[in-house]
């Protein structure tokens, strides 16, 4: 299943959690953390777990993930056991520190699961895995961290303040190195750990220009879907993260080419020189 856009929904609003649903996205990030207030947590928890249980499940439907609040804030075991009972697909984890953080939420999981008589397992876990300069060292120790991991992100907005960051984008929107290094990182941690690179929210959300533009070259990079605040962001997002026609045309053509040339570690296609990787590469756009 695709896992283009990933939509945030601050979990203390009716009105947004009324609207999400029809967004378009391919995974909704119910939130319990940034976008909530700490006298709000506890009806936020109430409303995401309302929301788990009355939505329209899969056929079609977007994942339901909610994003508790990080290992360390003393907030996060209320969070699972509020929503685990109503089955979340999945655990967005902020401030992941390393691996051993989402072993330690796996293990959180593990115990919740066997109460409410889920399988063990089937709670999945993305991580925000770059919100602290500690933790971008550790973006190496994914691999193999948890069975449940289905994606490793990213985010600016707290690695900034723990850096004492002015700001994370010059004025035309791009990101500035310090921020462009945990991006990089993050891509090859997930990639290391063999499972899909997010791209972090584009905050600018009036501004489609800007953000197809970034998403563009986050699926040139290599991610394969994108975080979103705002539910027009949606079809943006969804679009720069699906093959176009033409893609889709040059991948079948290169395997195509490979299967004719089966003892060929190298062909030419239209004057460009392609081996192995290429054809990895457009066996991945073809999905198999
Ligand atoms: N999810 C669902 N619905 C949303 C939404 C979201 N993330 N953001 C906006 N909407 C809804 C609004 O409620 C509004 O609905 P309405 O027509 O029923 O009133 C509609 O979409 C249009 O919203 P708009 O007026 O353009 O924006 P806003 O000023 O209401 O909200 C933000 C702007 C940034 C506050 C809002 O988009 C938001 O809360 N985003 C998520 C922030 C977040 O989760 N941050 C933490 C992760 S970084
Ligand atoms: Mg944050």
């Amino acid at each position: 299943m695709p896992m283009r856009s990933l939509l945030f929904v601050p979990a203390d609003s009716s009105r947004k959690l009324a609207k999400a649903g029809g967004s378009g996205a391919d995974v909704l990030l119910l939130d319990l953390e940034d976008s909530v207030a700490l006298p709000g947590k506890a009806a936020a928890r109430n409303l995401a777990r309302d929301y788990l249980v009355s939505a329209m499940r899969g056929a079609g439907g977007p994942r339901l993930y909610v994003r508790i609040n990080s290992l360390d804030s003393g907030l996060a075991d209320a969070d699972l056991d509020a929503v685990l009972p109503a089955r979340p697909d999945g655990i967005l984890l902020p401030k992941s520190g390393s691996g051993r953080d989402v072993q330690h939420l796996s293990a959180k999981l593990a115990v919740r699961e066997a109460e409410c008589g889920l399988g063990d397992g089937a709670t999945q876990i993305i991580a925000i895995a770059s919100e602290t300069a500690a933790a971008v060292f550790q973006l190496g120790t994914y691999a193999g961290c948890s069975r449940r991991l289905a994606g490793l992100t990213w985010g600016a907005e707290d690695l900034g303040t723990d850096v004492g960051a002015l700001a994370s984008r010059r004025g035309d929107g791009t990101l500035t190195s310090p921020f462009q290094l945990a991006r990089s990182l993050t891509l090859f941690g997930a990639t290391a750990a063999s499972v899909p690179a997010i791209d972090t929210i584009y905050g600018d959300f009036r501004n489609a220009a800007g953000l197809r533009a970034e998403c563009a070259a986050a699926r040139r990079d290599g991610f394969v879907g994108k975080m979103a605040i705002h539910p027009d962001q949606v079809e943006v997002i969804n679009a720069a993260f699906t093959p176009t026609p033409e893609d889709l045309a040059r991948a079948q053509a290169i395997v195509a080419l490979f299967a004719q040339n089966p003892e060929a570690g190298v062909v030419a296609l239209n004057g460009q020189m392609l081996d192995r990787p290429h054809l990895q590469r457009a066996q991945r756009v073809l999905g198999a």
